[in-house]
């Protein structure tokens, strides 16, 4: 059989790390893939240099990974469609917001036999619908789309500390997620597959909601045991919203590393949390705070905070929400942080 071309489309701090991994296992598989990974970079200038020319030339990512050497078979293109040509696996690891339009300029560009992995943790709330992203780059894109998602905090798996991850697959199409494991699965980076697309994507969009909850407790100072709380009603409420999506299983929440692993990870050690924190002890606001903390990444649990609340809203369901809706109600509604659990 031929051998499979991979692209990866994003390169911020997890869309770095993971193309160091999958840089490295195309080589290790060289009878399965092609040597040479394609990688869409979104240009800026970095002290007057393009940063395509820098990644190309010094293997790292100086902005989103600083310090982390990526394989000289990852080549840093500046438009998808430059990145997507001719490939038969598509890795999307971009924030969420940016994806219609890298998806709308790929329109009629993929191949419909080429097969996607979404890594991104978001959701898409349009015209009263909620869909996955999986379902979005299927519908524009027309190939078939995974989801990867895990307790994977990018810096400390660029290092090869040891991490477990979850592809989540269509039903019947196992083969594609044994395909996805070789791009993925190292000593150090573990993946497991459930056939469950849904939970894997929606815990990953959702824990991002409790994050901010449990970062609201930090800079409250609140102790360990008020976020082990947010972050147990934060489960349940999670599962509870997922439950109405086709296919989604409880055990995903709760065994896998998408779920459980993930929202533990985000809850101590993510970018959501530490924003939230701050927002809590200095009051300035989550832009403000995306800015001047995480040196151009960028933050999805307010987001998706507002995302999911205006989904609810709509449905008259916020009741059935109370930790969603105070998350929301702190983050933009200037409502006070040591309320979060008065409606719980
Ligand atoms: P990031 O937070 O580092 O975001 C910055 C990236 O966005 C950069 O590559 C930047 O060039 C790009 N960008 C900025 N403006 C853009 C635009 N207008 N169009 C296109 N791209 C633009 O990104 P990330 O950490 O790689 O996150 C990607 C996804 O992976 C997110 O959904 C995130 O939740 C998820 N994720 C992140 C981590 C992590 O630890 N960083 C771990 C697991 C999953
Ligand atoms: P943050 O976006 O909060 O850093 O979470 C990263 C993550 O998804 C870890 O699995």
């Amino acid at each position: 059989p031929q051998r499979q071309r991979l692209a990866i489309i994003g390169s911020g701090n997890w869309g770095s790390a993971i193309a160091r991994i999958a840089g490295r296992n195309v080589l290790r598989y060289s009878d399965v893939f092609e040597p040479e990974v394609r990688m869409y970079v979104h240009e800026e200038m970095i002290d007057g240099r393009k940063l395509t020319e820098i990644i190309n030339t010094e293997h790292e990512n100086v902005k989103y990974l600083p310090g982390i050497k990526l394989p000289d078979n990852v080549l840093a293109v500046d438009s998808p469609v430059g990145a997507a040509e001719g490939a038969d696996l598509l890795i999307f690891v971009l924030p969420h917001q940016f994806i219609p339009n890298v998806c709308n300029s790929l329109r009629g560009k993929v191949s419909p036999t080429a097969r996607a992995v979404s890594m991104i943790k978001g959701v898409e709330v349009r015209d009263g619908q909620i869909r996955i992203f999986a379902d979005v780059i299927e519908e524009l894109l027309g190939c078939k789309c995974s989801a990867l998602s895990g307790a994977n905090i990018a810096n400390e798996v660029a290092q090869d500390k040891f991490s477990e991850t979850t592809i989540g697959y269509r039903a019947g199409d196992r083969a594609t997620a044994e395909l996805f494991f070789k791009v993925f699965d190292t000593p150090t980076f573990r993946v497991g597959l459930v056939e469950d697309v849904a939970g894997v994507s929606l815990c990953g969009a959702l824990k991002n909601v409790v994050a901010i909850g449990a970062g609201f407790t930090d800079g409250l100072g609140w102790g360990d045991n008020a976020k082990a709380a947010v972050m147990r009603i934060g489960l349940m409420e999670m599962k509870q919203f997922s439950m109405d999506f086709d296919g989604v299983k409880s055990s995903t929440f709760t065994e896998t590393s998408a779920g459980i692993a993930d929202l533990i990870t985000t809850c101590f050690g993510g970018r959501n949390r530490k924003c939230a924190e701050a927002f809590v002890k200095t009051g300035k606001s989550f832009d403000v705070l995306e800015k001047e903390l995480l040196g151009g990444q960028k933050l999805q649990g307010t987001e998706t905070a507002r995302e999911i609340h205006t989904f609810l809203k709509q449905r008259g369901r916020l009741d059935g929400y109370p930790l969603f809706r105070s998350v929301y109600e702190i983050a933009y509604n200037d409502g006070a942080a040591k309320d979060l659990t008065s409606k719980l």
